[in-house]
C-alpha cells in the first residue's frame, strides 16, 4: 500500500549503527546509550530527549546531514511511502546559524532529488525546541524563513511540552507564516486539550500528536470542523506510556470525524515501521484499505506542498 507520512523526525529516525559510526569517527564515547539489542535505550520521556540530544549531536557537517538523510529515506521507500515530511532540528545539531544551516541544507537536497527522482518525494519542516526556550526558536524560524520556497515548507516545534506555552513561540510562527510556510505544533501528547488550543492560536493547520483532545469533547468537534489534521504517532505514544493499542484515542478521533493521519516519529527509538504502526491498527481497530486510504487522502490534503504534488500525490494514492 502507498502511503503518506507526515510526521517523522530526521535525526530521531537515525539507524543507531549509524549514530555508533559517527560517534567512533569522532572518537567520543556513547556508551551506555544503548541496549543489548544495539537499540537506543531511555526511561521515560525525560530520559528519551536526552539520549536524543546526545545521539543527534553526533550529527555534525554537510556529509553526515546527507549520510543521514539517505539512509532514512531508504528505510522510508522499503515501508510504501510515495511522500515523507522530515522534521530538521538545526538546534540539536551545532547547525543554527544560518551559513551552517545552509551547507547542511544545500547537502541535503542533493539526496532529496535523487530520491524523488526514485519515487519518494520529500519535504522538511524546520523544528524548534520547546524546552530550548523563546529565543533559541527565532534563529530556527529565521533559517526557515531564509531558505523557504524549495525543500524547506514548513515550520514546527517539537520537545517537552511543558515549557512554557505555545504562545510564547508565537513571534517565530509569525515569522514563519510571512514566509509562506506550513505550521504545525507538538501539542496534546504530553499535555491536555488546552495545550492544543493554546497551539491554535499560533494558526497552525496540522497538530503533531494531539491525541488528548479527546478528553474534551468540544475541542474534537472543533477539530473535526475546522479540518485540522492530527499527525497521530500511535506506535510512539505506546511505547512511552502515554496509551496501549487497544485504548489509543486514534479510532475514536477518527470516528469523531477529525481527520487522523499515521506516522512513526522516531522509529528507531520506538521499535516501529510505517508498515508495523499500519499493521497494529489494522490488529486493534480492524481497519482494512478503506481506512488507511482516506487516512492516506487526508494526509495529501494537509501536505506542505505545491498543489501540482498535491494533485499528483491524490492520483498516486488512488
Ligand atoms: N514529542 C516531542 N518532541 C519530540 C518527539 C515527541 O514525540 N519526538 C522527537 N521530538
Ligand atoms: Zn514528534
Amino acid at each position: 500500500m502507498k502511503k503518506i507520512e507526515l510526521h517523522l523526525h530526521l535525526e530521531g529516525a537515525a539507524p543507531p549503527a549509524l549514530i555508533r559510526g559517527l560517534a567512533a569517527e569522532k572518537h567520543q564515547d556513547l556508551h551506555g546509550m544503548f541496549d543489548e539489542r544495539g537499540g537506543y535505550a531511555y526511561q521515560g520521556f525525560k530520559d528519551f530527549l536526552k539520549v536524543y540530544e546526545a545521539a543527534t549531536a553526533m550529527i555534525q557537517g554537510p556529509r553526515d546531514y546527507a549520510r543521514l538523510l539517505e539512509a532514512v529515506l531508504a528505510e522510508c521507500a522499503e515501508h510504501g511511502a510515495i511522500y515523507v515530511e522530515l522534521f530538521i532540528s538545526p538546534e540539536f545539531c551545532g547547525g543554527a546559524d544560518l551559513p551552517a544551516w545552509r551547507d547542511h541544507l544545500g547537502a541535503m537536497e542533493e539526496v532529496a532529488h535523487a530520491a524523488a527522482a526514485q519515487g519518494l518525494d520529500s519535504r522538511a519542516i524546520l523544528t524548534c525546541i520547546r524546552h530550548f526556550g523563546p529565543e533559541r526558536a527565532r534563529k530556527t524560524a529565521i533559517c526557515a524563513a531564509e531558505t523557504s520556497g524549495g525543500w524547506v515548507t514548513g515550520f514546527g516545534m517539537g520537545g517537552a511540552e511543558d515549557a512554557g506555552e505555545a504562545s510564547d513561540f508565537a513571534w517565530s510562527f509569525d515569522c514563519a507564516r510571512e514566509a509562506g510556510l506550513g505550521l504545525t505544533n507538538h501539542a496534546g501528547e504530553w499535555r491536555g486539550a488546552e495545550s492544543i488550543r493554546d497551539s491554535l492560536t499560533l494558526g497552525v493547520t496540522r497538530i503533531g500528536h494531539g491525541i488528548r483532545a479527546i478528553e474534551d469533547a468540544a475541542l474534537v468537534r472543533e477539530l473535526a470542523e475546522r479540518g485540522v489534521t492530527l499527525e497521530v504517532c500511535p506506535g510512539s505514544n505506546v511505547a512511552l506510556g502515554i496509551t496501549d493499542w487497544r485504548r489509543h484515542p486514534i479510532a475514536r478521533l477518527a470516528d469523531a470525524g477529525v481527520r487522523v493521519t499515521v506516522s512513526t516519529d522516531d522509529p528507531p527509538f520506538f521499535h516501529t515501521t510505517l508498515s508495523h504502526e499500519y499493521q497494529m491498527l489494522a490488529e486493534s481497530f480492524g481497519w482494512a484499505e478503506s481506512e488507511f486510504r482516506q487516512m492516506n487522502q487526508w494526509a495529501a490534503e494537509a501536505a506542505f506542498c505545491d498543489d501540482t504534488t498535491r494533485t499528483r500525490l491524490i492520483k498516486e494514492l488512488q
